[in-house]
């Protein structure tokens, strides 16, 4: 019986964890939206038309690794770290060499 109930404390646990590490993982959705609001001002504008399928999930993970070198950086006004996650998730989910590449209308 004892031994019964340390096991579904220790499944317990483990679901909490996993459904934590839910939570924390970036939104590729919530990343569309904000591209889409914060970055699409200007891109496909004024700027290149960049969509997530015009790059491949190497290069989209080598431009965020280094955002502060992207040209543009400083205008990116009311970004935050996690906005910036969504927004890499997004781009990088939908690369060209994805399972889905997709263009950002
Ligand atoms: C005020 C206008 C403006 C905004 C807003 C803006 N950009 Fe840019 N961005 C530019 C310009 C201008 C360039 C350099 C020339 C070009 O690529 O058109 C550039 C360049 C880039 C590049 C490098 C070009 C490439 O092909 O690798 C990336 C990546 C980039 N922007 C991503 C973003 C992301 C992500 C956002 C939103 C968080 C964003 N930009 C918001 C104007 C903007």
């Amino acid at each position: 019986m004892k031994r019964r109930s340390i096991t579904i404390i220790a499944a317990l646990i483990l679901a909490l964890a996993v459904a934590s590490l839910a939570f924390a993982e970036a939104n590729a959705r919530k990343g569309k939206f904000l591209y889409r609001s914060k970055c699409r001002t200007c891109h496909g504008a004024a700027a290149s038309d960049l969509s997530p399928n015009s790059k491949t999930q190497a290069d989209w993970k080598k431009t965020f690794a280094k955002v502060e070198s992207i040209k543009c950086y400083k205008d990116w006004k009311g970004v935050s770290a996690e906005d910036r996650a969504d927004i890499f998730a997004y781009l990088h989910d939908y690369a060209k060499d994805s399972p889905s590449p997709a263009k950002c209308n």
